[in-house]
C-alpha cells in the first residue's frame, strides 16, 4: 500500500497531509527517513511518523464537535493555543479534524481517524455544501445579497454561487445564513468583506445535511450511520 494512503488509514492524517509530512522529511521507514513520496509500504516495515511508530487502527471513528471560539482545528499549535484535541476526552484512537475552522469561528467541525473519508470529504470535487451563521457589521442590501449569491471574487479566485438568506435585520448588524461550496481559506469571512461587510461573528450550522443542532458548545457526538454512510456517498 502506497505509503501516503496507509498513513491516512492509520488515521495520523489526511492523505494529502500525509503527502505534506514525508515532503518535510518527517517519516521515516525502518529507521530512515523517506525520500520518496510514493514508497510502497511492505509487510514488515516500522513506519514513524513524527517520531511515533504507527500503529495501524481498524476500529473507525467518526465525530461532530462543537467547536467554540477560542480554539485551533490543528492537532497541535505552534503558539500554544488550545486545541479542539483539547476537547476530546474519552475518544477511543486519534481523530483528527476534516477540514478546519478558523480560531473565531465555531460550529459544526467533523474529526475521523479514517483518512479516505476525510480526502474525500475535502477534496474540491465533491464541493459539499456548508451552511454558516454569520453577523455581519452593517446593512446587507439586496444588490449585495445578489452578489454573494451569484459568486464574487475574493482575490483571485471566484466563489461558486451560494445560497444568502437574512434572517435577522439590526440598525447595525444583520444576522444572515449562507451556504458555500468550496473551503477557501477564511472564505466566508472574505466574501462579506468583498461587499463591505465584515463578519462580526461566524458559526458553522452544517456540513451538507449533517447538522450541529442542539450539541452544546464545546461537545461532541458520534455520527449516525445515516450520516456517515450519506457523506461517504455524497
Ligand atoms: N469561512 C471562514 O471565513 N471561516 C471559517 O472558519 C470557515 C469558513
Amino acid at each position: 500500500m502506497r505509503i501516503n494512503k496507509y498513513i491516512a488509514q492509520a488515521g495520523i492524517a489526511s492523505r494529502r497531509k500525509a503527502d505534506q509530512l514525508i515532503a518535510d522529511g518527517n517519516v521515516f521507514v525502518n529507521g530512515a527517513v523517506l525520500k520518496e513520496p510514493g514508497y510502497d509500504v511492505k509487510e514488515g516495515d516500522v513506519i514513524e511518523v513524527n517520531g511515533r511508530k504507527v500503529e495501524t487502527q481498524t476500529k473507525k471513528i467518526y465525530l461532530a464537535l462543537h467547536k467554540p471560539v477560542g480554539f485551533v482545528t490543528t492537532v497541535k499549535d505552534d503558539l500554544d493555543r488550545p486545541t479542539v484535541m483539547d476537547l476530546l476526552t474519552d475518544v477511543e484512537g486519534r481523530v483528527f479534524p476534516v477540514g478546519r475552522l478558523d480560531y473565531n469561528t465555531s460550529g459544526l467541525l467533523i474529526l475521523t481517524n479514517d483518512g479516505d473519508f476525510a480526502y474525500k470529504l475535502t477534496h474540491p470535487k465533491h464541493e459539499l455544501p456548508k451552511t454558516y451563521r454569520a453577523r455581519v457589521a452593517g446593512v446587507l442590501s439586496r444588490e449585495k445579497c445578489a452578489r454573494l449569491r451569484r459568486g464574487i471574487d475574493i482575490g483571485g479566485f471566484v466563489t461558486s454561487p451560494a445560497k444568502v438568506e437574512i434572517i435577522r435585520a439590526y440598525p447595525r448588524s444583520t444576522i444572515v445564513d449562507i451556504t458555500i461550496h468550496e473551503g477557501k481559506n477564511r472564505q466566508v469571512r472574505k466574501m462579506f468583506k468583498a461587499v463591505g461587510n465584515n463578519v462580526q461573528e461566524l458559526h458553522r450550522t452544517a456540513v451538507g445535511n449533517v447538522r450541529l443542532g442542539h450539541l452544546a458548545e464545546g461537545h461532541y457526538r458520534k455520527l449516525t450511520r445515516e450520516e456517515i454512510d450519506y457523506l461517504k456517498n455524497c
